[in-house]
């Protein structure tokens, strides 16, 4: 018997459409302007435009993800892996999870966490959220001061220069790369090879076995 529970919805649906668009779009420019060197797909100006137009739209979006969990008051109960009473219990979940998805989901074994409106994350997925989310405004505002540099002066020197601001803006587009690849195999298991796609994508319900 399979049971539907409500756990994305609408705008953090939307949210998640404009976010993963936006991410497709900054990588795709970032890494022409990177490498245009060795290869070119897009012209380099057109790289540049599209990728600060992809920026702020980014930003524009992650600040309605930021207002949308404040004002319903979900960020701390979903986005925080534990209080500082409860970090004993979360790192036995994190155990259990993490066995699972090493071992226990190969032998067919259920999955250890039952996702409800008010905990949906498992405590891999709190984690890897959390950074995802807390590094966001660190690349948005990077992003910010290389695309107008003379503007953002004082904050880039505050920071010790443009090419600090840079290295950082780079580094988290490799953790960013790194936690899609993740988060693409991740998405796919669920009880079906699309299940989890099409509840965050389509209908904000998640199947369960
Ligand atoms: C086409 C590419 C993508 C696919 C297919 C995809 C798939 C999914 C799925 C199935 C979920 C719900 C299951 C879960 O909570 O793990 C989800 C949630 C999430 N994804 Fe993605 N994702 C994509 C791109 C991205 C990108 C680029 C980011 C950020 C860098 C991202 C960040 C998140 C976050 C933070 C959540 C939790 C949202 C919430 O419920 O508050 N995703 N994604």
């Amino acid at each position: 018997m399979k049971d539907k529970v409500y756990l994305h919805p609408l705008p953090v649906r939307i949210w998640h459409w404009v976010n993963a668009i936006c991410f497709f779009f900054l990588l795709l420019t970032g890494l022409q302007m990177r490498y245009g060197d060795v290869v070119t797909i897009i012209p380099f100006r057109t790289a540049v435009t599209i990728h600060n137009i992809f920026g702020f739209l980014l930003a524009a979006n992650f600040l309605l993800w930021a207002i949308y969990y404040h004002v319903t008051g979900k960020v701390f109960s979903l986005y925080i892996p534990a209080k500082p009473g409860q970090i004993g219990i979360f790192l036995k979940s994190l155990i259990r999870q993490s066995i699972y998805y090493g071992y226990g989901l190969l032998i067919g074994e259920r999955n250890p966490h039952e996702p409800k409106p008010e905990n949906k994350f498992n405590p891999l997925q709190k984690i890897s959220y959390h950074f995802v989310m807390l590094f966001m405004p660190i690349q948005i505002l990077t992003g910010f001061m290389l695309w107008n540099p003379s503007y953002f002066s004082r904050w880039i020197d505050l920071l010790g220069g443009i090419l600090t601001v840079d290295t950082i803006h780079v580094f988290l587009t490799i953790f960013y790369l790194a936690f899609i690849v993740v988060h693409l195999y991740f998405a796919t298991l669920g009880p079906t090879f699309f299940s989890h796609i099409k509840a965050m994508f389509i209908t904000g319900y998640e199947e369960e076995h």
